[in-house]
């Protein structure tokens, strides 16, 4: 099996796919492929590590239908399509588990980073702003037995819940389709529609998938039902926030301060006006950016594409129903 690596990965993942006797390719140049070269060099390969930036969509599936698996080097997928990965029986397999403690470590870090205006205090010293010490300056809100809802609780949220509760003694609430029994027995979180979540939360963390139902649902209509002095974070996916409308509720203190780790679109334009907020904290998306846990994905990737090599089932597919 010959596979196609669309970045430099870890080498955990290469030794894995050296000791397995793969052969394989990376693409060292520091620039994104265009899909008409992807698709060109997947010519000559059975399969593919894939990671977010990479367009897999219809037209890449039917023009790249011999691939034997796409191992995408990521937990999130909604740059890959998968119905028509299903519908040509290419095995598709993500990263999940192994990143939500890094992640929620991101989400908490910009929490704490907004409720202290703390990328902005920063950037105040390097235009030699510190000045004059005034007590009603410089105050940010503290965190201590506030409310945290998450938008789609799942693994990440569950980490990111775990933090607040036992750093802040924070009340947890959450929207999801599904119960999440876990966080309702260990993190005493309570299920809340949408509604109430909006108007319960004072830090709001979102942590779903980017999906049509997803995509945009934080929009000005949304942040106009936050309360005045709540905190919007987005670890999860640029996409499900809307950010014109994020600048417009921020600029009209509809909402408090914004963490934002995800963007739309990515990279985020340097004149984007939520740089110079000084409530606001952004991340070139992080989230999963640590030795560790880096690591642990290339793992997960070349693994699953061992399995695809000798046939068998990925140990972490996102659609299991190829190999009914
Ligand atoms: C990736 C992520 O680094 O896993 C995810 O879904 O967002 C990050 O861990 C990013 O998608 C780049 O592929």
């Amino acid at each position: 099996m010959k596979i196609f690596i669309t970045r430099i990965i870890p080498q955990t993942g290469i030794q894995i796919l050296k000791n397995a006797g793969i052969d394989f390719l990376q693409w060292e140049e520091k620039r994104d492929l265009t899909q008409e070269e992807l698709i060109a060099i997947c010519q000559d390969y059975d399969g593919l590590i894939s990671v977010g930036q990479d367009k897999i969509d219809k037209k890449f599936l039917n023009a790249c239908k011999h691939l034997k698996v796409i191992a995408q080097m990521a937990v999130g997928f909604d740059n890959i399509d998968v119905s028509e990965a299903t519908h040509l029986k290419i095995p598709v397999g993500n990263t999940p588990g192994v990143l939500s403690a890094a992640t929620a470590d991101t989400a908490f870090l910009l929490m704490l980073a907004v409720s202290r205006k703390a990328f902005f205090m920063h950037k105040r010293i390097l235009r030699g702003e510190w000045g004059f010490y005034e007590p009603t300056g410089n105050l940010g809100i503290e965190l201590h037995g506030k409310t945290l809802g998450i938008f789609g609780l799942g693994k990440i949220g569950f980490e990111l819940a775990a933090r607040c509760r036992s750093a802040y003694h924070m009340s947890v609430i959450y929207c999801n389709r599904n119960n999440n029994p876990e966080a309702e027995a260990e993190l005493e979180a309570r299920k809340v529609d949408f509604d109430e979540l909006l108007a319960q939360s004072d830090v709001l963390s979102v942590h779903s998938a980017l999906t049509p139902e997803t995509k945009g649902k934080f929009d000005y209509a949304t942040f106009s039902k936050m309360k005045k002095n709540s905190i919007f974070i987005n670890t999860a996916r640029g996409g499900v926030h809307n950010e014109e409308d994020l600048i417009k509720a921020l600029d009209q203190e509809l909402i408090w301060g914004a963490g934002l780790d995800v963007t739309n679109p990515e990279p985020m334009d340097k004149t984007n006006p939520l740089l110079e907020m000084p409530n606001v904290a952004v991340l070139p998306h992080i989230g999963s950016a640590t030795e560790e846990t880096r690591g642990a994905m290339s793992r997960l990737a070349a693994e699953n594409i061992v399995a695809a090599s000798k046939g068998l089932r990925l140990p972490n597919p996102v659609n299991p129903a190829v190999f009914d």
